[in-house]
């Protein structure tokens, strides 16, 4: 498996502690209010990150590339900052609205990023 699949399967499988915790103390709690904090960290950081990371086990020669490191970085750093952003955003805390659209817009990056990976070297030989 190549180091960067290795690096967002780590990642990713941290989100989903992170999420499923969230989601056992809604539960307990019986307080939705934060139920799209809990949904996102799941699918952006579980369910999106697994993805990124299989994607590179099947085409290893980009996940070699500069470009795909920059792609994780910017997607993880997204991530990072949008999580906890909407996180204490839907528990009242409104000051951080533009910290959630500004992150958001960095998760946005990181997902064009991708998209450019996978359509790139579409012209090159199947290896
Ligand atoms: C032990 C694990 C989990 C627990 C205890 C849990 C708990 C919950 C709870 C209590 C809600 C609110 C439901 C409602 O009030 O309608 C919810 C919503 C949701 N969860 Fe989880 N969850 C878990 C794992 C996951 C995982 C792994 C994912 C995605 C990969 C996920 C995705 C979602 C989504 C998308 C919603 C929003 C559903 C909607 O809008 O109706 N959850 N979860």
């Amino acid at each position: 498996m190549p180091a960067l699949s290795k690096l967002y399967f780590k990642t990713a499988i941290i989100f989903l502690v992170i999420g499923v915790g969230i989601g056992i103390h809604m539960s307990i709690s019986e307080n939705r209010s934060v139920m799209g904090a809990h949904a996102h960290i799941n699918l952006l950081g579980w369910v999106t990150m697994a993805l990124f990371g299989t994607y590179f086990v099947f085409d290893p020669a980009k996940a070699q590339t500069r470009l795909a490191r920059v792609q994780y970085g910017i997607y993880t750093v997204g991530v990072i900052v949008m999580m906890p952003s909407l996180y204490f955003m839907l528990n009242g805390n409104e000051a951080l609205e533009p910290l959630v659209a500004v992150s958001s817009l960095v998760v946005f990056a990181g997902v064009a990023l991708f998209a450019y990976l996978v359509f790139s070297g579409e012209g090159q030989a199947a290896q």
